[in-house]
């Protein structure tokens, strides 16, 4: 099986041709295309055709699934696989639209999944871009002073139903000593090392970082606008226009990703999901 590799933006995202995931990827492919994905920060894989089961089975091959919290939304009889709908409701009986804000997933875990995988199984005619910002280049493009006032400085992420990123009020509501918050929160390094290829990314989810280790919310609150403002620049995102059939694999390690519902919410947009267990930021 001989496959290739082409960007799909300057600085984020290739297009892997030529692999169909329903087969068994060779050690030699599998290498190739794992360095290609840590290189790239998303592989995109078009026209795949599989069920949940053929989905997993080929995410077997990139990395080890791992459970997802949240349970209501997992496939039956294929708990591993998880679906992303808007047919889902709130209380109020109105479409529940997640990750609108950018985010990387279950920041909130002490290992977080080192990458997350999407398969669009049903589609709107137009919109729904999943954009992806590359947070590798973030930290590399992040002007000196920045880089001196994160450099070794830590976030304490908080599990919150609410998937809004968190108001000045809200982070004001609750001080709590950097102490008490390591005891309840999760903690992990503003700027983190790759653990495959050694490069430092700025590790941000604006959905679950209360606030910074050692600062008070409002300088949190700056200092998180600041460095979502430079994160999200045109220059260091890419927009997956999705088409039917599309696998998309993509590091939480040096990307943050949100999904754009600008479509016809009357018809359906149903993807598969699975995350690779991953290691502790570092
Ligand atoms: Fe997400």
């Amino acid at each position: 099986m001989t496959f290739e590799i082409y960007k799909l933006s300057k600085n984020l995202g290739a297009e892997v041709k030529g692999l169909d995931l329903q087969g068994t990827l060779s050690p030699s492919i599998r290498t190739k295309v794992n360095d290609a994905f840590v290189e790239n920060n998303i592989l995109v894989f078009r026209n795949q055709n599989l069920n949940a089961k053929q989905f997993l089975a080929a995410a077997k091959q990139l990395g080890q699934p791992t459970i997802q919290k949240l349970s209501q939304y997992k496939v039956p009889g294929c708990p591993m696989v998880s679906y992303v709908s808007n047919q889902e409701k709130t209380d109020a009986g109105n479409p529940k639209l997640l990750g609108k804000a950018w985010h990387t997933d279950h920041s909130f875990q002490p290992e977080p999944p080192k990458a997350t995988l999407l398969h669009g199984v049903k589609l709107p005619k137009r919109g729904g871009d999943t954009w992806f910002a590359n947070m590798r280049l973030a930290y590399d493009t992040l002007p000196n002073k920045l880089k001196d006032r994160i450099n070794g400085l830590e976030a304490i992420h908080a599990y919150r139903e609410s998937r809004n990123v968190m108001t000045k009020n809200e982070r004001n509501a609750e001080i709590l000593s950097d102490a008490e918050e390591r005891k309840l929160n999760i903690v992990h390094p503003v700027v983190r090392t790759h653990d495959i290829n050694g490069s430092k990314s700025i590790y941000l989810n604006p959905l679950r970082i209360k606030r910074f280790v050692g600062m008070g919310p409002d300088e949190s609150s700056e200092l998180l606008q600041r460095l979502i403002h430079h994160s999200t620049k045109d220059n260091l995102v890419y927009a997956h226009r999705w088409r039917q059939g599309d696998v998309i694999i993509w590091d939480n390690r040096q990307t943050m990703h949100r999904v754009e519902h600008n479509y016809d919410l009357c018809e359906e947009r149903l993807m598969h999901r699975i995350i690779l267990r991953g290691v502790k930021p570092e």
